[in-house]
C-alpha cells in the first residue's frame, strides 16, 4: 500500500451490526496505513460482534459509539460533537452498512451516533452494504439503496459468495482493495459517470506458441489494463476484461475472457465489439508469432538455428470497420520519438485518445504499479500525467475517454 495515497484525509468510518463487521478492523488498517485519519463510530449492534477496543487500537482514536458522550464534561464542543466530527471529515463511510441502518439512512433517521453523523455531514458518503443473500436482494432494501443513490452518495454493491450462514449469494463484504479504490475514486470527487457505458478492455502480453512448452511473450503484467477495467467498473460501467496471461486479480463483476494469443485476443474482440460503445486497448500484443508451433516438445539434439516468425494482425487496426461510433483509446510503448510515434499510432489505427507510455522511465510503464504518460486527443490536445498508481492514472485516462464526443 502506498503511504501516500490517503495522505492528510480525514475518514469517518461507520461500522453496524452485520458478521462482515470484523473485516472493518482490515478497512481501518489498510486506510491509516495509506495515510488517512480514522475515526470510527459503531451503532451499538456492531459493539456485539466487534470490540471497539479493536477499532481504537488501530485507528489511534477513540471509538464513538452513544449518541451522548461520557458525563465528563458539559462544555459547547462536547454537546455539539456530531457537528464538530461531521464538518471535520473528508469522508464517511459505512462499511458494512447494515439492512437495518441502510433502512434508517434512507429515511433520514437520526437515532444513534453513526445516523446522526450521517444528517450532520457535509463530505460525500460512501455507502458498503452487506447482508445474507434474501435480506440484501429484499426489495425494500434495494429500494432503499436507490434512495440514497439518488441525494448523491456512492453505493458500492455487495459481492456474491459463500456467506456466514452458508448460503451462496450476493452480500458479501467486497474486497478490501476494492472497498480502497473506490474511496479514490469518492475522494477524487469523481462518480459513477460510466453509467450505462459498456466498456472492453485488454490487457496483459500475449503469448505466441512455439511448442507446447514455450512461448514468446512479453514484460506487461497487466497491471495498467486491470487498473482501468477496476476504475472503469467502479465508475459505474459494464466491464468486458479481455486479458492474456497476467496474474492480476479481476473484480468478479466483470464478464472476463482469457486468451493466450494475439489471435484469441482479435477473435475474442471481433465478437464482443458491436456490443459495446468503448474499447480501452491496453494489451501489450505480440507483433509476431511462430510460423509453425511444433506439436511435440522441441528437443534439444534438434538443435534449432532459427525461429521462423510471422506477422500477427494489427488488431485494434483490422476494427476499424466495426468500430463507427464507439470511442476507441490505446497505448503506444516507446523508446525513441515518442510523441511523433504516438501520433502516428493514432491516426493509423483509428484511435480517439492515446496513451504515451515511456518504456525507459524509471517507475513507469511494464511491471510497475505506477505509471507516467502522455495522452493525446484526436485534435493533437496534450494531457501529461504525472508519475502516479495505475489506479489513478486509469482515472485520468477515463476522464478523457468521457471527453471523446461521437
Ligand atoms: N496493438 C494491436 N495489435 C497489435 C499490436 C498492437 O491492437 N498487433 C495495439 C496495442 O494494444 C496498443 C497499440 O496497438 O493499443 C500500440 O501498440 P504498440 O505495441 O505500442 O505498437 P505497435 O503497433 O506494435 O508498433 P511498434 O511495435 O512498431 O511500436
Amino acid at each position: 500500500m502506498d503511504s501516500s495515497r490517503f495522505s492528510g484525509k480525514k475518514i469517518i468510518l461507520g461500522v453496524t451490526g452485520c458478521i462482515a463487521a470484523y473485516k472493518s478492523a482490515l478497512l481501518v488498517r489498510e486506510l491509516v496505513k495509506a495515510g488517512a485519519e480514522v475515526r470510527v463510530v459503531m451503532t451499538p449492534s456492531a459493539a456485539r460482534f466487534v470490540a471497539p477496543l479493536t477499532f481504537s487500537t488501530l485507528s489511534c482514536n477513540e471509538v464513538i459509539i452513544n449518541i451522548f458522550p461520557g458525563d465528563s464534561s458539559s462544555g459547547t464542543s462536547q454537546n455539539t460533537w456530531h457537528i464538530d466530527l461531521a464538518l471535520w471529515a473528508d469522508l464517511m463511510i459505512v462499511a458494512p452498512a447494515s439492512v437495518n441502518t441502510v433502512a434508517k439512512i434512507a429515511h433520514g433517521f437520526a437515532d444513534n451516533a453513526l445516523t446522526t453523523l450521517i444528517t450532520a455531514r457535509r463530505c460525500p458518503l460512501m455507502i458498503v452494504p452487506t447482508a445474507d443473500v434474501d435480506m440484501y436482494n429484499y426489495v425494500l432494501t434495494q429500494e432503499n439503496l436507490k434512495k440514497i443513490e439518488s441525494t448523491g452518495a456512492y453505493i458500492l454493491e455487495a459481492e456474491e459468495g459463500e456467506l456466514a450462514s452458508g448460503l451462496k449469494g450476493k452480500g458479501r463484504l467486497p474486497e478490501i482493495d476494492k472497498i480502497l479504490d473506490a474511496v479514490s475514486v469518492v475522494l477524487s470527487s469523481r462518480k459513477k459517470d460510466f453509467s450505462g457505458r459498456k466498456v472492453i478492455v485488454t490487457a496483459g502480453p500475449t503469448y505466441e506458441d512455439i511448442d507446447p512448452v514455450r512461448f514468446i511473450g512479453n514484460r506487461s503484467s497487466g497491471k495498467m489494463g486491470y487498473a482501468i477495467a477496476k476504475a472503469a467498473f467502479l465508475r459505474g460501467a459494464e466491464v468486458t476484461l479481455i486479458s492474456g496471461p497476467s496474474s492480476e486479480k479481476p473484480y468478479q463483476e466483470f464478464r472476463l475472457i482469457k486468451v493466450h494469443s494475439a489471435s484469441e485476443m482479435e477473435a475474442a474482440l471481433r465478437n464482443e465489439i458491436t456490443d459495446h460503445d468503448t474499447l480501452i486497448m491496453s494489451a501489450a500484443v505480440a507483433d509476431f508469432k511462430p510460423a509453425v508451433k511444433a506439436e511435440n516438445k522441441i528437443k534439444k539434439d534438434a538443435k534449432p538455428a532459427s525461429i521462423e516468425l510471422t506477422e500477427n494482425a494489427d488488431i485494434v487496426k483490422s476494427l476499424i470497420g466495426l468500430t463507427a461510433g464507439k470511442v476507441i483509446a490505446g497505448f503506444a510503448l516507446e523508446t525513441e520519438n515518442e510523441t511523433a510515434n504516438a501520433l502516428n499510432k493514432l491516426k493509423s489505427k483509428g484511435l480517439d485518445l492515446i496513451a504515451l507510455n515511456s518504456a525507459v522511465k524509471e517507475g513507469a510503464g511494464f511491471e510497475h504499479d505506477t505509471n507516467e504518460l502522455t495522452l493525446i486527443a484526436k485534435d493533437g490536445s496534450q494531457t501529461a500525467v504525472p508519475m502516479m498508481l495505475k489506479f489513478d492514472a486509469a482515472n485520468v485516462i477515463l476522464d478523457n475517454v468521457l471527453k471523446v464526443k461521437k
